[in-house]
């Protein structure tokens, strides 16, 4: 294993599973959406990094909201632990069993339920893929407000119970904006309708924000309701290189001053999101960060990739507009290029001049997640830190490491979320403790967050202190007791060992 929370111990609590469990279930779902196949269950206990692994004897795949609802029951009454899984994308352990919870599948709900396009509310079930979502808002004239590298395979009920973030946050806000409403099943069978398609509803306590962002530790999402705006026609990105703010001082021993360079050059670079801020304004739709290390990984790792700069820089930027009128978001883009160019902000560029060149440039960022995991053991942290100190920890974990690992940053530096790396031959104790707790110590000293967007799941239960007081997270296990008394959702993750036993 790759991570401290590994130690975990399963709980005797929890029943086994047993052949009358498993008749039972063929009884409701049909012999064929409850499924024992060997290597099925491989992959469904195996996450995206191949850093998890559980040992679930059984994977189920209801078929409506009902289904969900008779499972749950049942495994509340026998004491089954269960994991709810979605398209098993999830970066933090927390979509695969610990041992041998029950997997419980949403695949198969994948209807879109309704589309007004007058309102662009779209209502679809939790198994739907983002990607399919997104292609059917696309031929109706509208856009997903959420968006991020693994859509082809993650579902919206995933996305919902992680809280995912994504690409476009800095446009579109957080899924706690654009979610109206949700259908949820507690622990127990019971259905909770809360599937609104109103914009404004301030009737009592918001209730489905409960189960957003807490990944399936609440309840199986089962259906979402979603405000998704018109799409417009004038798309532009740009692929930018920055000045380097680290070799100057690391390198230089004669730098009397590195301090104050370093200091003003860290200023250049939150310059650069703060006038892209100002002077795009409202058509602003992205603004990424890689470092050259990521760019390194992404060229020797992906197939077809290039660099669409003439040469190597140490920081790149991805820069996207979305506009309705075309020649008045170029000018704007252009000019805001020029002045970055005039005041050294950037030092080069590259506007796409097509779509196939738009796609290339996003590949490049988005590719990172598959060349590091080609490239060998991945350590992932998901990091909230202020902007302007946001590389700082890069630099550190880079002197603190040496050269046994490769330290690689990128992230969505529009939205202060750093996803740092930490790229291995191999998973090594000796290297995870040269990392934990330094990262979340450091992260919480700058009142920063240990989970900007992937969740906590395994990999972070018990570190949650980190970012959230002890009454908060007390609040949090006495609401966690009353929606699940039994503990059989998702166990082990989430919430740590000590207030959740
Ligand atoms: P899973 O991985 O199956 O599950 C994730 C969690 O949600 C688990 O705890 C699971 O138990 C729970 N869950 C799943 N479905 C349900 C349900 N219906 N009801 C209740 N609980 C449920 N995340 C970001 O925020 N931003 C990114 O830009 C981003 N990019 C990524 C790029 C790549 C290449 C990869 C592999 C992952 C990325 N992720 C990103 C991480 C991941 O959180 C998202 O991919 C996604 O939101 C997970 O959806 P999923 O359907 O795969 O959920
Ligand atoms: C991303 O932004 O690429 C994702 O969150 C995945 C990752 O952090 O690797
Ligand atoms: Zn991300």
């Amino acid at each position: 294993y790759g991570s401290t929370a590994g130690l975990v111990q399963r709980n005797p609590k929890y029943s086994t599973l047993n052949d009358e469990d498993v008749s039972y279930f063929e009884g409701i779902l049909g012999k064929k959406n409850v499924i024992q196949d060997e290597e099925r269950l491989v992959a469904a206990n195996t996450d995206w990094m191949h850093k998890y692994k559980g040992s679930s004897k059984l994977l189920l795949q209801p078929r409506s909201t009902h289904e969900v609802s008779q499972i749950l029951k049942y495994c509340n009454s026998r004491c089954l632990a269960v994991v709810p899984q979605g398209g098993n994308t999830g970066l933090v352990g927390g979509s695969v069993p610990v041992f041998d919870e029950v997997i419980i599948s949403l695949s198969s709900m994948n209807n879109i339920v309704s589309f007004d396009k007058v309102s662009g509310i779209l209502v679809c079930e939790a198994g739907c893929i983002l990607e399919n979502i997104i292609t059917f808002l696309d031929n109706e004239g509208f856009i997903m407000p959420l968006d991020l590298g693994a859509k082809g395979s993650c579902q919206i009920g995933g996305n919902v119970s992680t809280n995912a973030g994504g690409l476009r946050l800095v446009r579109y806000g957080s899924l706690h904006g654009n979610v109206l409403g949700l259908e949820a099943v507690l622990a127990n069978g019971t259905v909770i309708d809360m599937l609104k398609t109103v914009l404004k509803d301030n009737t009592g306590y918001d209730l489905k924000h409960l189960f957003i962002g807490s990944e399936g530790s609440l309840g199986i999402v089962t259906k979402v309701s979603i405000l998704t705006p018109p799409k417009l026609s004038s798309v532009n990105v740009a692929f930018l290189a920055c000045k380097d703010y680290i070799i100057c001082c690391w390198t230089d021993q004669n730098c009397f001053n590195t301090c104050d360079v370093l200091m003003e050059l860290k200023r250049l670079e939150g310059k650069l999101l703060q006038e892209a801020k100002r002077k795009l304004g409202e058509i602003l739709s992205a603004f990424e960060f890689l470092d050259i290390q990521s760019m390194n990984l992404v060229l020797n790792h992906l197939e077809g990739t290039r660099n669409p700069l003439p040469t190597m820089h140490n920081f790149y930027v991805l820069i996207e507009t979305t506009g309705s009128d075309e020649a008045f978001d170029k000018q704007k883009l252009e000019a805001f290029l020029l002045h970055a160019m005039e005041n050294e902000l950037i030092s080069d560029g590259v506007l796409a001049q097509d779509i196939n060149q738009s796609s290339s440039f996003w590949h490049l960022r988005e590719g990172i997640p598959e060349a590091l995991m080609r490239a060998g053991a991945v350590y992932k942290y998901d990091l909230s830190i202020p902007v302007d100190k946001l590389y700082n920890l890069v630099e550190e974990m880079r002197t603190r490491l040496g050269n046994v690992a490769n330290v690689v940053g990128y992230g969505h530096l529009g939205d202060g979320n750093l996803h740092l790396n930490i790229s291995a031959p191999q998973y090594d104790d000796k290297i995870l403790s040269q990392i934990e707790p330094y990262v979340y110590e450091w992260t919480s000293k700058h009142r920063g967050s240990i989970s900007a967007e992937h969740g906590l799941g395994l990999m972070k239960a018990n570190e949650i202190l980190y970012s959230q007081s002890r009454e908060t997270v007390q609040l949090m296990a006495s609401i966690k007791n009353l929606m699940d008394p039994h503990k059989i959702l998702n166990p082990y993750k989430v919430l740590p060992h000590s207030f959740s036993s």
